[in-house]
């Protein structure tokens, strides 16, 4: 499996405003707290690259008593979170060696990241090592058997084949959670709609999308002279993309 370099990806990863627009106050996380009564709550953000989603829930819950604390392997991306997050605890780290004692945390929310993980199942020992009995791990990402028409994938046909091999089925992470005594839920939400290229164009410019940095540089440019040259010809050209998120909350039993 290819990996994606984000020291060399960090400082544009922000430029793309779908990424911040996209984040909202976790309504899981205050359905969570409002149904707990703890005395404080601590919550991990795990590969919480430029610190978007904490930056967000920081925002939003000032009510509660709540440590925040993220995670990533590449110390790029952590420098940006810094930047944005100054209380919380970043910390340099592998999801699948995670730096923290046994039920340490009640949520963890792990967004967009599942997918670069070498070594899945041993992630997911972990995060069911350091949950608290009773603490939930939200999984949020992109659901890529939901989605072969996706625009990046008709622009970039070789992207589906990297990512055929990054993506684990929803079929195969229920179950892998489910063996490790974890009660999941899990959801996809699918949208068919039409786009206009020239929009993307952009998206597929700033090369943040992590599947497109393992393409050969040909691939690429193939991908985005055909974008150039379709928009250039028809400014208004549209097509149908395909586009289907996970949301997966498992709850680790008491
Ligand atoms: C697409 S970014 C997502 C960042 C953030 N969660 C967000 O939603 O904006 C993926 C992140 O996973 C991190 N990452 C990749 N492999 C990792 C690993 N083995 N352990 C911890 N973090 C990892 C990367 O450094 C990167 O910051």
């Amino acid at each position: 499996m290819k990996s994606t370099n984000y020291s060399r990806i960090a400082d544009r990863y922000d430029r793309n405003q779908y990424r911040v627009e996209e984040v909202k106050v976790d309504a899981d996380l205050r359905e969570y707290m409002v149904h707990q009564s703890q005395s404080e709550y601590a919550v991990l953000d795990l590969s919480c690259g430029t610190g978007l989603y904490l930056e967000k829930q920081m925002g939003g819950f000032t009510d509660f008593p709540v440590t925040w604390h993220g995670l990533d392997a590449s110390e790029k991306m952590l420098e940006k979170a810094k930047e944005r997050v100054k209380t919380a605890s970043l910390i340099q780290g592998f999801a699948e060696n995670m730096p923290y004692d046994s039920e340490s945390f009640h949520f963890i929310s792990n967004n967009y990241a599942f997918h670069h993980y070498d070594h899945k199942e041993q992630v997911l020992n972990e995060i069911e090592r350091v949950l608290k009995k009773g603490g939930i791990y939200k999984l949020h990402n992109i659901a890529i058997h939901d989605m072969p028409k996706w625009w990046v994938y008709q622009y970039f046909p070789a992207a589906y084949y990297e990512d055929q091999k990054r993506y684990w089925t929803k079929e195969v992470l229920y179950q892998e959670l489910s063996l490790r005594g974890l009660t999941v839920k899990l959801t996809v939400n699918y949208r068919m709609e039409q786009i206009r290229v020239a929009d993307y164009l952009s998206f597929a410019e700033n090369r943040d999308i992590s599947v497109l940095t393992l393409l050969s540089d040909q691939d690429y440019q193939q991908g985005i002279e055909r974008m150039c040259y379709e928009v250039a010809a028809a400014p208004e050209k549209t097509i149908v993309t395909d586009f289907a998120e996970l949301f997966c909350i498992a709850e680790k039993n008491q």
